[in-house]
């Protein structure tokens, strides 16, 4: 059971949100699909929860989470049916909701589930500013896999130690922070016209955390060994490109294009991509077309294809 129930992370079912073109079907079972999608997002919330879940089952658990100096390091989003909390993925799932949002605003609104969104997204982004404790250091994950294997209770009476791990100059993690800065990017334009304020507090985190990946390079499962076992990242030139492109998107800043065209190119990401997931973010870049990859043969062509379609 616990397996099975692991297939349906938090990373997996974003996928259920945009692909998908409605006019085939009768629009309640869309209205329906995106209401419960959210729901699940809101039966997997660690820390403290409001008495507006939705989820009558589920209470305050992880109260406890700390960073290694004590930080407070509630909320977020448990991984599965484990109560890990790996924030690279959830970093990813978090862009891809807000990407979703940015593309599909009207559907959202027109299935009722606007505001419901903007809550998941928000429930991931309050936490990764939790995680961001200084400019150069970011919390990974916390939770150990092996300890929390053993446990199969309810997240609400566990009471194992739940070590937390990080990123910081001496042990960069690129991948994750660029993942990050993705996430905090793509949110900050969903909150521009909702909350000023939020939406540049986000902001400022996505800079900062872009800098980080971009000065000091490393891969994340490095100085957080444990998530190589479950979420395992090749390299992260796809982060840098695809958090250069979502600030550029962000700020409207040429900077980061330009980063963004120099990462695809010295990265080499020209490679024909036939999936994309946490880990293979190149399929963004090109629209998922392989007509418009042929015909932009250069990197330049590609990333402007992903900034107009996202605009
Ligand atoms: C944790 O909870 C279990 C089961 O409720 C209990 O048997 C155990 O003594 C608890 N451990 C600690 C350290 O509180
Ligand atoms: C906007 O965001 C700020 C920063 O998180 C928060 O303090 C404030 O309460 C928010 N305002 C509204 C109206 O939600």
């Amino acid at each position: 059971m616990k397996y099975f129930i692991h297939f349906y992370t938090i990373n997996t079912l974003w996928i259920l949100f945009g692909w998908a073109n409605p006019t085939q079907l009768d629009l309640d079972s869309y209205k329906r699909v995106i209401k419960m999608s959210l729901l699940f997002y809101k039966a997997q919330r660690s820390g403290h929860l409001p008495d507006t879940t939705g989820v009558p089952w589920r209470g305050d658990s992880a109260l406890n989470d700390q960073g290694q100096n004590g930080e407070d390091l509630s909320g977020g989003y448990y991984d599965a049916s484990d109560y890990v909390k790996f924030s690279f993925t959830m970093a990813f799932t978090t862009t891809m909701l807000s990407w979703g949002v940015i593309s599909f605003e009207e559907g959202y609104r027109a299935a009722g589930q606007y505001e419901n969104v903007l809550d998941a997204v928000k429930w991931a982004t309050d936490y990764f500013i939790k995680c961001h404790v200084s400019k150069n250091e970011f919390y990974g994950q916390v939770g150990n896999f092996d300890i929390d294997l053993g446990y199969w209770g309810r997240p609400e009476d566990m009471n194992m130690s739940r070590p937390a791990y990080k990123i910081d100059e001496e042990r960069p993690g690129s991948d994750l922070a660029g993942e990050a800065a993705a996430a905090f990017a793509s949110s900050s334009i969903i909150f521009k016209d909702v909350n000023q304020t939020y939406s540049k507090e986000l902001l400022r985190h996505a800079i900062e955390l872009f800098d980080f990946a971009d000065n000091y390079k490393g891969l994340y499962q490095e100085a957080i060994p444990g998530a190589k076992n479950f979420y395992e990242n090749g390299g992260y030139g796809d982060e840098l490109t695809w958090s250069a492109i979502w600030l550029h998107k962000a700020t409207g800043e040429k900077k980061y294009l330009k980063k963004a065209i120099s990462f695809y190119e010295t990265f080499r990401l020209k490679e024909r991509p036939n999936e994309f997931y946490y880990n293979k973010k190149v399929a963004a870049f090109i629209g998922g077309s392989y007509q418009e990859q042929r015909v932009s043969q250069r990197g330049r062509c590609v990333l402007q294809i992903f900034h107009d379609r996202t605009n």
